[in-house]
Parts: structure tokens; sequence; C-alpha cells
């Protein structure tokens, strides 16, 4: 039996050390990501006269908060990298801040709709010029007040940027989606002492509300970085694998639910139950058959999209997945990345465009071809589905075009990926 530790939490991450520069008082950040993703956090958070204190070869972060209100206007434009969280909800800080900043990305940042975030805060009393909807993102002081808003995109950056928006506004903000998404904001908001109240299906902050350090924080690790380990223990043949201490919301379980039924064999043991509950995920080689998921599940396990495919290319008949839509606005195209890497392996995959929706299908099979490259469009996740899938097959794993970007998300890809292939544990 193989045993590995997979990174820390990526969403919670973000959210922990942002949460802690709004808080008055030190907080402790325990088993904290470093990944380029959320370092960029960190710059930013910097970079608005926060101090924050790093010990990466501890993976903990210490942050002297001084309350809500205390942020230093930027000298420069504000970089954001590859990152969609920490622009996305940096904006919903940023609007009430009372001064001007400027939000920037890398090129993939630079392609992603921002109006998403803009149009509800700008139904806040922001003001918030852009490219068309696109970065750079400018934010011109403004007083925010409290609104209802109901958003037809399930998003969690979206819910996080409204909610903290809100807690810089003058009334209540009521927050409605229609599905669901992630909710590490509102746990993380109670574990800060503040209120989040439901009703009627909205989430209801009060801007008259503070947040408070809890001293220490642990952060679990990350579901969907494990995932592509999950994935690789239940596609090889003869492995079995335990992932240590991962993340366990229900809100980012639903690629458990689609492997369970695909016919995988996967169980959860010592499981924590806390503020973000986690435990310790047990996989064995399985076959697995073609399933249906549908639109409603898409939310909980959005970012494990790309390793499903995988999964559903070796699994027994079709899979057919609903409403992959917000896949197109991901880190790349990642309806089309899938599509064209599937295809190098001559897997038949296609992409259905009907009723204003888009679909995918993918049809399982044992006849795989060593594609010539794997096209990675620099997207941290598609680079790991796609290498998980060659190492499956026992293929060259340099065809991979990008190898680097996995250190967005997850920069001990490679060496976990290595050391689980020649049956060896990792990081534990
Ligand atoms: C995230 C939310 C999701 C997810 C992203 C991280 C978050 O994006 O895809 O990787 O931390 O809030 P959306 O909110 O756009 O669905």
């Amino acid at each position: 039996m193989v045993r590995i530790i997979v990174p820390p939490d990526k969403s919670i991450s973000h959210r922990a050390v942002i949460f802690s520069s709004l808080a008055k008082g030190r907080v402790e950040i325990n088993n904290f990501l470093f990944a380029e993703d959320c370092l960029s956090t960190i710059s930013v958070l910097k970079s608005l006269g926060i101090q924050i204190t790093t010990f990466s070869n501890k993976r903990k972060v210490v942050v002297l908060g001084k309350g809500k209100f205390s942020f230093s206007p930027p000298k420069k434009a504000l970089y954001a990298g590859n990152s969609g969280t920490t622009m996305r909800i940096m904006m919903g800080v940023l609007a009430g801040q009372g001064f001007e900043s400027v939000l920037d990305g890398d090129q993939s940042l630079r392609s992603r709709p921002m109006n998403r975030v803009i149009r509800p805060l700008e139904k806040m009393g922001a003001k918030i010029e852009s490219k068309e909807g696109y970065p750079p993102v400018r934010i011109l002081p403004a007083k925010l007040k409290g609104a209802k808003i109901e958003s037809q995109i399930a998003s969690a950056q979206v819910k996080s940027a409204i909610l903290l928006a809100g807690l810089h506004a003058d009334g209540r903000t009521h927050y409605r989606e229609f599905i669901t998404s992630r909710d590490h904001t509102e746990r993380m908001l109670r574990l800060f002492g503040v209120k989040v109240r439901r009703y009627n299906g909205f989430l209801i902050v009060d801007g008259k509300m503070s947040l408070q350090s809890p001293s220490t924080l642990f952060v679990p690790g990350d579901i969907s970085s494990g995932s592509f380990f999950i994935s690789y223990g239940l596609l090889k043949t003869g492995s079995k694998l335990v992932l240590q201490q991962v993340g366990l919301n229900p809100t980012r379980i639903g690629i458990l639910r689609v492997i369970k039924r695909m016919g995988g064999h996967i169980r959860i043991v010592e499981r924590v139950n806390s503020t973000e509950p986690y435990g310790n995920i047990v996989v064995k080689s399985s076959n697995l058959k073609g399933i249906r998921i549908k639109r409603e599940e898409i939310a909980s396990l959005i970012d494990e999209l790309p390793i499903i495919a995988v999964m559903a290319a070796f699994a027994k008949g079709r899979t057919y997945i609903e409403a992959v839509d917000e896949l197109r606005v991901k880190e790349c195209d990642r309806v089309e990345a899938i599509r064209y890497n599937l295809a190098r392996f001559g897997v038949d995959v296609r992409i259905i465009e009907k009723k204003g929706r888009t679909d995918l299908e993918i049809w399982g099979t044992s006849k795989f071809s060593q594609p010539k490259s794997i096209r990675t469009w620099s997207d941290h996740r598609i680079s790991m589905a796609f290498a998980i899938m060659l190492a499956v097959l026992g293929m060259d794993l340099d065809v991979v075009d990008d190898k680097n970007c996995v250190g967005i998300s997850y920069p001990e890809f490679w060496d976990t990926l290595n050391a689980v292939s020649k049956g060896e544990n990792y990081g534990c």
C-alpha cells in the first residue's frame, strides 16, 4: 500500500490569508499551500501594506491583520498572476476600501471574464473600469451599500467577492446562487466570528460585522490535487493508494460520488470533523463504467473534470457530462483542451452544443495510441490530468509541452508521480 500527502487546499489557502488580513490580530496558518497562485495572493496583500511572514519549509504563514479598512493604497498595479481566485475575491475586498487600485494578471487571466463580479459589485455602488469586462480592472474609490444579488452562475469566486464586499458596505447584503458552489468562504467567515445568516436560499451578511482572529487555522489537503492520484490508483492495475488528510467538504466531493457510480473502489477512513472536514482516502484499482454526470453536479467537481474525462476514457461504455460551459473560461478553454488531447490518444470524444449548452461525450476504450505531444495551453490541471493518463499507460511523460505549469497548484506533482510509479510513499 502506497501512502501520499497531497498539497494543502488552494481555495482554503487563498481565503485564509485574505481573511486573516481583514481581521484584527495575529493568525498562524498551518499547512498553507506554497504554490504560485497562493503566493500571488500573498504578494497582492503585502502590496496593500499587510505584514505577512512565510515559513515555506514549515508550510506556515503568519499574518498580522489590522482590521477591515486598514489596507494602504498600493503604489503600483496589483499582480494576480494566473490566479482567478486572487483577482475576483480581491475585487470584492477592494471595491469598498476607498482608494484606487488596479488588478492585473498574466495572459491567461487577462482572457478571463470579470463582468460576473463587476456587475453585482456595481449594484452595490462600486465603480470599476475594465477592458470590456476583462483585466486589467481599475477599482475607483466608492462607498458601498448592501444589495440583493441573485447569481445565475454557480461560482464561489463571485459569491466570495460579494460577501466580502458586503462586509465593507452599509447595511445588509443578500446573495443567492441557483446551484450551491463551494462554501469555504461561509465556513471561514464563521470561524472568524462573522455571522452568515441564511434565509430563503439567501446568504446574508451585515456590513457592521468585523472579523476576529481565530489565532490558528489548519488547511487540509486539496481534493482537487488529490484527484489526480485517486485516478491513478483506480486506473493503474494492481495499485492501492492512501491519500492522507484530504479535505472532504461536501461541496467539493462530487468526484467521490462520481467514482462510486463508475464502480471505483474508494473509501474514507479516519475522518475528522472540523470547520473543514478531512480524512484519508483509500483507493484501489478498479474496472470503471461510463456514467452520466448531471448539470447540478458540475459545481461540486468543476476542477476535476479534466481528470474525470481521463477516467472516462478507460471506463466501459459512454460517459456523458452535461453543461461543461464554465470549463471554457478556466485557465484555458478546458473543453477544447480535453477534446484535443483525448483525441491524440485515439479516444472517441465529442463536444455537443445544444440548447445553448455545452456537453461532453467520451467513449471508453482499451486501445490507445501514443500521442506525439500533449498540448497543455500552460494550464496546470490539463498538464496533470494527461500526465496521469500517460503514466497509467506507461507512455513517455516528456510529450507534455509544459511541465512547469503544475507549480500553479501542485509544485510536487512530478516528484509524487515518480514516487507513486515506483511504488514508494510520498511526503509521509
Ligand atoms: C474557486 C472556485 C472555482 C474553481 C477555482 C477556485 C475558489 O471557480 O474553479 O479553481 O477558490 O473559489 P468559480 O468560482 O469560477 O467556479
